[in-house]
Protein backbone atom coordinates (compact mmCIF):
# COMPACT_ATOMS: atom_id res chain seq x y z
CA UNK A 1 0.00 0.00 0.00
CA UNK A 2 1.24 3.63 -0.53
CA UNK A 3 1.36 5.89 2.23
CA UNK A 4 -0.29 9.11 0.94
CA UNK A 5 -0.21 10.61 4.82
CA UNK A 6 2.73 9.91 6.70
CA UNK A 7 3.77 12.04 9.65
CA UNK A 8 6.75 11.24 12.14
CA UNK A 9 7.12 13.13 15.69
CA UNK A 10 4.82 15.67 14.06
CA UNK A 11 4.24 19.22 16.89
CA UNK A 12 2.93 22.13 17.16
CA UNK A 13 3.13 24.41 20.42
CA UNK A 14 1.00 27.70 20.15
CA UNK A 15 3.29 29.55 23.66
CA UNK A 16 2.86 27.46 26.33
CA UNK A 17 -0.02 25.32 24.81
CA UNK A 18 0.87 21.77 23.13
CA UNK A 19 -1.75 21.86 20.58
CA UNK A 20 0.04 18.66 18.59
CA UNK A 21 2.47 17.09 20.73
CA UNK A 22 4.58 14.11 18.89
CA UNK A 23 2.29 12.51 16.05
CA UNK A 24 3.30 9.85 14.27
CA UNK A 25 0.79 8.27 11.91
CA UNK A 26 0.04 7.60 8.30
CA UNK A 27 -2.94 6.77 5.58
CA UNK A 28 -2.51 5.03 2.71
CA UNK A 29 -5.03 4.69 -0.85
CA UNK A 30 -8.34 3.25 0.18
CA UNK A 31 -8.33 4.28 4.00
CA UNK A 32 -10.79 6.04 5.86
CA UNK A 33 -8.59 7.52 8.49
CA UNK A 34 -11.18 8.84 11.64
CA UNK A 35 -9.03 11.15 13.65
CA UNK A 36 -11.41 11.41 17.13
CA UNK A 37 -10.42 13.24 19.74
CA UNK A 38 -12.85 15.49 22.64
CA UNK A 39 -12.51 19.26 21.68
CA UNK A 40 -8.95 20.84 22.13
CA UNK A 41 -7.40 17.77 21.25
CA UNK A 42 -5.49 18.87 18.25
CA UNK A 43 -7.20 17.58 15.62
CA UNK A 44 -7.59 20.34 13.87
CA UNK A 45 -4.01 21.93 14.47
CA UNK A 46 -3.02 18.39 13.04
CA UNK A 47 -4.99 19.38 9.90
CA UNK A 48 -3.68 22.63 9.66
CA UNK A 49 0.04 21.63 9.70
CA UNK A 50 -0.64 18.95 6.89
CA UNK A 51 -2.66 21.04 4.87
CA UNK A 52 0.48 23.82 4.83
CA UNK A 53 -2.13 26.38 7.04
CA UNK A 54 0.49 26.29 9.76
CA UNK A 55 3.99 25.07 10.09
CA UNK A 56 5.20 22.49 12.36
CA UNK A 57 7.04 23.47 15.72
CA UNK A 58 8.77 20.01 15.12
CA UNK A 59 8.83 16.86 13.54
CA UNK A 60 8.12 15.66 9.63
CA UNK A 61 5.33 14.85 7.65
CA UNK A 62 4.70 14.08 3.77
CA UNK A 63 1.53 14.46 1.71
CA UNK A 64 1.24 12.69 -1.72
CA UNK A 65 5.27 12.26 -1.16
CA UNK A 66 5.69 15.72 -0.49
CA UNK A 67 7.49 17.36 2.16
CA UNK A 68 5.10 19.45 3.69
CA UNK A 69 7.85 22.26 4.44
CA UNK A 70 10.10 22.19 1.74
CA UNK A 71 7.28 20.88 -0.90
CA UNK A 72 3.83 22.76 0.63
CA UNK A 73 2.82 23.84 -2.79
CA UNK A 74 2.96 20.22 -4.24
CA UNK A 75 1.23 19.17 -0.90
CA UNK A 76 -1.60 21.71 -1.67
CA UNK A 77 -2.26 20.62 -5.31
CA UNK A 78 -2.47 16.78 -4.51
CA UNK A 79 -5.21 17.35 -1.21
CA UNK A 80 -8.54 18.37 -0.86
CA UNK A 81 -9.11 20.14 2.11
CA UNK A 82 -12.16 21.08 4.07
CA UNK A 83 -11.31 23.70 7.09
CA UNK A 84 -13.02 23.68 10.28
CA UNK A 85 -14.53 27.00 9.37
CA UNK A 86 -14.34 26.87 5.69
CA UNK A 87 -14.22 30.37 4.75
CA UNK A 88 -16.49 30.79 1.86
CA UNK A 89 -16.95 33.82 0.15
CA UNK A 90 -20.89 35.07 1.00
CA UNK A 91 -21.50 37.22 -1.70
CA UNK A 92 -20.48 34.59 -4.36
CA UNK A 93 -23.09 32.48 -5.81
CA UNK A 94 -22.56 28.91 -5.03
CA UNK A 95 -21.54 28.41 -9.06
CA UNK A 96 -19.84 30.99 -9.22
CA UNK A 97 -17.84 30.22 -6.17
CA UNK A 98 -17.37 26.98 -7.95
CA UNK A 99 -15.93 28.01 -10.99
CA UNK A 100 -13.29 30.35 -8.93
CA UNK A 101 -12.16 27.53 -6.97
CA UNK A 102 -11.28 26.08 -10.40
CA UNK A 103 -9.37 28.66 -11.72
CA UNK A 104 -7.69 28.66 -8.35
CA UNK A 105 -7.02 24.88 -8.99
CA UNK A 106 -5.56 25.60 -12.73
CA UNK A 107 -8.32 23.76 -13.75
CA UNK A 108 -8.40 23.47 -17.94
CA UNK A 109 -11.17 26.18 -18.65
CA UNK A 110 -12.25 23.29 -21.42
CA UNK A 111 -12.52 20.90 -17.74
CA UNK A 112 -14.42 23.17 -15.57
CA UNK A 113 -18.05 22.63 -16.44
CA UNK A 114 -17.24 18.63 -15.85
CA UNK A 115 -15.80 19.05 -12.60
CA UNK A 116 -18.42 21.45 -11.36
CA UNK A 117 -20.89 19.18 -12.40
CA UNK A 118 -19.26 16.32 -10.53
CA UNK A 119 -18.70 17.80 -7.29
CA UNK A 120 -21.92 19.48 -7.40
CA UNK A 121 -23.91 16.33 -7.50
CA UNK A 122 -21.43 14.73 -5.03
CA UNK A 123 -22.24 17.25 -2.57
CA UNK A 124 -26.01 17.41 -3.41
CA UNK A 125 -25.92 20.96 -4.28
CA UNK A 126 -27.91 21.34 -7.81
CA UNK A 127 -30.41 23.06 -6.24
CA UNK A 128 -28.94 26.14 -4.71
CA UNK A 129 -25.91 26.81 -7.19
CA UNK A 130 -27.05 30.09 -8.16
CA UNK A 131 -28.00 31.05 -4.29
CA UNK A 132 -25.80 33.38 -3.01
CA UNK A 133 -23.70 31.75 -0.09
CA UNK A 134 -24.90 33.71 2.64
CA UNK A 135 -28.71 33.35 2.16
CA UNK A 136 -27.70 29.47 2.73
CA UNK A 137 -28.62 27.38 5.21
CA UNK A 138 -25.05 26.04 7.76
CA UNK A 139 -25.80 22.24 5.86
CA UNK A 140 -25.83 23.67 2.71
CA UNK A 141 -22.51 25.87 3.58
CA UNK A 142 -20.76 22.64 4.37
CA UNK A 143 -21.94 21.12 1.38
CA UNK A 144 -20.39 23.96 -0.30
CA UNK A 145 -16.85 23.86 1.42
CA UNK A 146 -16.99 19.90 0.25
CA UNK A 147 -17.56 20.80 -3.25
CA UNK A 148 -14.76 23.09 -3.18
CA UNK A 149 -12.94 20.22 -1.78
CA UNK A 150 -13.39 17.66 -4.41
CA UNK A 151 -13.94 20.03 -7.45
CA UNK A 152 -10.31 18.98 -8.63
CA UNK A 153 -10.37 15.44 -7.38
CA UNK A 154 -7.68 15.07 -5.61
CA UNK A 155 -6.46 11.93 -4.44
CA UNK A 156 -5.85 13.16 -0.81
CA UNK A 157 -9.57 14.30 0.93
CA UNK A 158 -8.90 15.67 4.46
CA UNK A 159 -11.93 16.78 6.40
CA UNK A 160 -12.11 18.73 9.43
CA UNK A 161 -15.88 17.61 11.05
CA UNK A 162 -17.28 17.24 7.51
CA UNK A 163 -20.90 16.21 9.09
CA UNK A 164 -20.73 19.23 11.64
CA UNK A 165 -23.70 21.41 11.44
CA UNK A 166 -25.92 18.91 8.86
CA UNK A 167 -29.16 17.31 10.17
CA UNK A 168 -29.15 13.18 10.13
CA UNK A 169 -30.61 12.75 6.56
CA UNK A 170 -27.63 15.08 5.45
CA UNK A 171 -25.28 13.15 7.61
CA UNK A 172 -26.15 10.03 6.30
CA UNK A 173 -25.38 11.06 2.47
CA UNK A 174 -22.33 12.97 3.35
CA UNK A 175 -20.96 9.23 5.07
CA UNK A 176 -22.49 7.59 1.93
CA UNK A 177 -20.16 10.16 -0.19
CA UNK A 178 -16.87 9.57 1.72
CA UNK A 179 -17.10 5.68 1.61
CA UNK A 180 -17.84 5.97 -2.36
CA UNK A 181 -15.01 8.58 -2.54
CA UNK A 182 -12.64 5.94 -0.35
CA UNK A 183 -12.22 3.73 -2.88
CA UNK A 184 -9.29 5.09 -4.74
CA UNK A 185 -8.90 7.92 -2.74
CA UNK A 186 -6.92 8.47 0.91
CA UNK A 187 -9.42 10.46 3.52
CA UNK A 188 -8.43 11.57 6.93
CA UNK A 189 -11.57 13.24 8.54
CA UNK A 190 -11.88 14.51 12.44
CA UNK A 191 -15.10 13.87 14.29
CA UNK A 192 -16.20 13.94 18.11
CA UNK A 193 -18.76 11.22 16.23
CA UNK A 194 -18.55 7.98 17.53
CA UNK A 195 -20.90 6.50 15.02
CA UNK A 196 -19.44 8.05 12.27
CA UNK A 197 -16.23 6.68 12.78
CA UNK A 198 -17.78 3.17 12.82
CA UNK A 199 -19.49 3.41 10.20
CA UNK A 200 -17.00 5.37 7.69
CA UNK A 201 -13.67 4.74 8.72
CA UNK A 202 -11.44 1.92 8.01
CA UNK A 203 -8.87 2.84 10.81
CA UNK A 204 -9.54 4.83 13.80
CA UNK A 205 -7.00 7.08 15.60
CA UNK A 206 -7.52 8.50 19.04
CA UNK A 207 -5.85 11.77 19.78
CA UNK A 208 -6.14 13.48 23.27
CA UNK A 209 -3.90 16.26 24.55
CA UNK A 210 -1.73 16.30 21.10
CA UNK A 211 -1.39 13.04 21.76
CA UNK A 212 -2.12 9.51 19.40
CA UNK A 213 -3.72 7.35 22.68
CA UNK A 214 -4.72 4.72 20.31
CA UNK A 215 -4.52 3.49 16.46
CA UNK A 216 -6.34 0.30 15.10
CA UNK A 217 -9.51 -0.75 13.65
CA UNK A 218 -12.99 -0.28 15.44
CA UNK A 219 -12.94 -3.97 16.38
CA UNK A 220 -9.40 -3.52 17.59
CA UNK A 221 -10.27 -1.27 19.92
CA UNK A 222 -13.32 -2.38 21.09
CA UNK A 223 -11.18 -5.09 22.35
CA UNK A 224 -9.84 -3.28 24.97
CA UNK A 225 -13.42 -2.72 26.81
CA UNK A 226 -14.26 -4.04 30.22
CA UNK A 227 -17.19 -5.74 28.10
CA UNK A 228 -15.43 -7.22 25.21
CA UNK A 229 -15.92 -10.82 25.27
CA UNK A 230 -18.26 -11.20 28.26
CA UNK A 231 -21.29 -13.89 27.49
CA UNK A 232 -24.75 -13.28 28.61
CA UNK A 233 -27.07 -15.88 29.04
CA UNK A 234 -30.46 -16.77 30.17
CA UNK A 235 -31.06 -19.81 31.55
CA UNK A 236 -34.23 -22.44 32.86
CA UNK A 237 -33.88 -24.99 35.16
CA UNK A 238 -30.56 -23.55 36.68
CA UNK A 239 -29.99 -23.80 40.47
CA UNK A 240 -27.63 -20.29 40.86
CA UNK A 241 -24.92 -21.46 43.48
CA UNK A 242 -24.37 -24.20 42.14
CA UNK A 243 -24.02 -22.93 38.42
CA UNK A 244 -21.72 -20.21 40.17
CA UNK A 245 -19.31 -22.86 41.25
CA UNK A 246 -19.17 -24.69 38.30
CA UNK A 247 -18.75 -22.32 35.98
CA UNK A 248 -16.21 -20.05 37.95
CA UNK A 249 -14.17 -23.50 37.70
CA UNK A 250 -14.56 -23.61 33.79
CA UNK A 251 -10.41 -22.44 32.56
CA UNK A 252 -10.53 -18.90 31.42
CA UNK A 253 -13.18 -17.63 33.65
CA UNK A 254 -12.19 -14.55 35.43
CA UNK A 255 -15.30 -13.05 37.17
CA UNK A 256 -19.18 -14.59 37.43
CA UNK A 257 -22.12 -12.81 38.36
CA UNK A 258 -26.04 -14.70 38.93
CA UNK A 259 -29.26 -13.25 39.15
CA UNK A 260 -32.91 -14.48 39.26
CA UNK A 261 -35.56 -13.35 37.54
CA UNK A 262 -38.84 -15.25 37.73
CA UNK A 263 -37.87 -18.69 36.98
CA UNK A 264 -35.14 -17.75 35.30
CA UNK A 265 -31.47 -17.00 35.87
CA UNK A 266 -29.02 -14.56 33.94
CA UNK A 267 -25.69 -16.05 33.49
CA UNK A 268 -23.30 -13.19 33.02
CA UNK A 269 -19.18 -14.52 32.82
CA UNK A 270 -16.60 -11.88 32.46
CA UNK A 271 -13.29 -14.15 30.53
CA UNK A 272 -9.45 -13.24 31.24
CA UNK A 273 -7.97 -12.24 28.07
CA UNK A 274 -6.40 -15.47 26.22
CA UNK A 275 -6.98 -19.39 26.95
CA UNK A 276 -11.30 -18.68 27.55
CA UNK A 277 -13.42 -21.05 25.29
CA UNK A 278 -16.74 -20.11 24.90
CA UNK A 279 -17.97 -23.71 24.38
CA UNK A 280 -15.86 -25.19 27.44
CA UNK A 281 -18.38 -22.56 28.94
CA UNK A 282 -21.41 -24.09 27.09
CA UNK A 283 -20.81 -27.91 28.14
CA UNK A 284 -20.48 -26.83 31.29
CA UNK A 285 -23.73 -25.22 31.94
CA UNK A 286 -25.62 -28.34 29.55
CA UNK A 287 -23.50 -30.25 32.15
CA UNK A 288 -25.84 -28.41 35.03
CA UNK A 289 -28.81 -29.72 33.10
CA UNK A 290 -29.93 -26.20 32.26
CA UNK A 291 -31.91 -24.89 28.89
CA UNK A 292 -30.14 -22.49 27.01
CA UNK A 293 -32.91 -19.79 26.47
CA UNK A 294 -30.57 -17.07 25.14
CA UNK A 295 -26.74 -16.79 24.60
CA UNK A 296 -24.90 -13.13 23.96
CA UNK A 297 -21.30 -11.94 23.72
CA UNK A 298 -20.70 -8.34 24.21
CA UNK A 299 -18.27 -6.83 21.44
CA UNK A 300 -17.65 -3.97 23.44
CA UNK A 301 -18.30 -0.04 22.65
CA UNK A 302 -16.08 1.96 21.50
CA UNK A 303 -17.85 4.82 23.83
CA UNK A 304 -16.26 2.82 26.68
CA UNK A 305 -12.89 2.99 24.84
CA UNK A 306 -13.23 6.84 23.90
CA UNK A 307 -14.45 7.42 27.82
CA UNK A 308 -11.40 5.23 28.90
CA UNK A 309 -8.60 6.53 27.08
CA UNK A 310 -9.58 10.46 26.87
CA UNK A 311 -10.48 12.69 29.36
CA UNK A 312 -14.35 13.61 29.49
CA UNK A 313 -13.48 17.20 30.37
CA UNK A 314 -13.20 20.31 27.68
CA UNK A 315 -9.82 20.71 26.48
CA UNK A 316 -10.07 23.64 24.14
CA UNK A 317 -8.63 26.02 26.41
CA UNK A 318 -5.95 23.50 28.24
CA UNK A 319 -2.44 24.74 29.12
N1 LIG B 1 -3.95 29.67 16.80
C1 LIG B 1 -3.97 29.21 18.05
N2 LIG B 1 -3.42 29.90 19.04
C2 LIG B 1 -3.40 29.41 20.31
N3 LIG B 1 -3.91 28.23 20.67
C3 LIG B 1 -4.49 27.49 19.71
C4 LIG B 1 -4.55 27.93 18.34
N4 LIG B 1 -5.16 26.96 17.62
C5 LIG B 1 -5.47 25.98 18.48
N5 LIG B 1 -5.07 26.28 19.73
C6 LIG B 1 -5.19 25.42 20.91
O1 LIG B 1 -4.64 24.17 20.59
C7 LIG B 1 -5.40 23.12 21.17
C8 LIG B 1 -5.86 22.17 20.07
O2 LIG B 1 -6.84 22.81 19.25
P1 LIG B 1 -7.50 22.13 17.98
O3 LIG B 1 -6.44 21.57 17.12
O4 LIG B 1 -8.41 23.14 17.38
O5 LIG B 1 -8.35 20.94 18.65
P2 LIG B 1 -9.54 20.07 18.06
O6 LIG B 1 -9.66 20.36 16.60
O7 LIG B 1 -9.17 18.66 18.36
O8 LIG B 1 -10.77 20.50 18.81
C9 LIG B 1 -6.52 23.79 21.93
O9 LIG B 1 -6.13 23.89 23.27
C10 LIG B 1 -6.65 25.14 21.28
O10 LIG B 1 -7.17 26.09 22.18
MG1 LIG C 1 -11.34 21.03 15.53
Amino acid sequence: MTELIKTENLGRHFGEIRAVDGISFSASRGEVLGFLGPNGAGKSTTMKLLTGFLTPSFGTATVGGYDIISQSRQVRSCLGYLPENAPLYGDMEVADFLKFVCEIRKIAPSDRKRAIDTATQRAGLAEVLSQRIETLSKGYRRRVGLAQALVHDPEILILDEPTDGLDPNQKHDVRELISTLAKDKCILLSTHILEEVEEVCSRIVIISRGKIVADGTADELRTRTESHGVVKMRLAGAEAQRLTQSVAAVSGVRDVAVSTANDEVLLQVTPHNGDFSIHGLVERVLAEHCEIRDLSVERGHLDEVFRAITETVDTSGRP
